[in-house]
């Protein structure tokens, strides 16, 4: 598939089949993660992929973001310690990283027949004991991930002002 064919056809997709993702493919989509840009270098971080059912079915439970049954999970997350070499410039920088990588595993699971719903609402605390996360670490999102339902929802229509772009200067909402 070329890239903006996967651009196209990318949308967030909630109903997963129960078929398992091999280990292969998911090691595509953390190798897509892990080539998005670091703010500076600055190696802070982490991809975590998830593919073990009980800790889906406990993540889903301090999810309320989670509204299928995804077969796997991604979840991007950052080294507050590894962010400090950045000053004030880390924290930001990690979740506009975290940002892009997720927007790589999207368009990679595209590509790949997949289907991929980046997540924000959910635990933090609940999310971090359930994987194993410790203090010193914050989780940026979640990708649920799976095989697509045939009979997907449709997309929600953009809301106005999704599409706004400008030219070479803004020129108002
Ligand atoms: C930062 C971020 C957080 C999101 N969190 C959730 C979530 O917790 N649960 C969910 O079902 N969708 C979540 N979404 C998906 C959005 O609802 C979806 O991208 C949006 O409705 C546009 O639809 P599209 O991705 O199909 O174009 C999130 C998207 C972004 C970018």
């Amino acid at each position: 598939m070329e890239l903006f064919e996967a651009l196209r056809k990318r949308r967030a997709v909630r109903d997963f089949t129960e078929q398992a993702i091999p280990d292969d493919i998911l090691m595509k989509l953390a190798y897509a993660a892990r080539r998005a840009p670091t703010g500076g270098n600055t190696p802070y971080r982490r991809i975590l992929v998830v593919n073990d059912r009980k800790r889906i079915r406990l993540i889903k439970q301090v999810s309320p973001g989670i509204l299928g049954q995804p077969t796997a999970l991604i979840v991007i997350f950052t080294d507050l310690e590894v962010t400090r070499e950045l000053g004030k410039l880390g924290n930001v920088c990690a979740t506009i990283d975290a940002g892009a990588a997720a927007e790589n595993v999207a368009l990679a699971a595209t590509d790949l027949h997949l289907g991929a719903c980046f997540t924000k609402s959910y635990s933090e605390t609940g999310v971090k004991e359930i994987l194993n996360i410790p203090d010193g670490y914050r989780t940026e999102v979640m990708l649920q991930l799976g095989y697509p339902r045939k009979d997907q929802p449709r997309s929600m229509r953009p809301r106005e002002g999704a599409d706004a772009t400008y030219h070479n200067r803004f020129a108002g909402s």
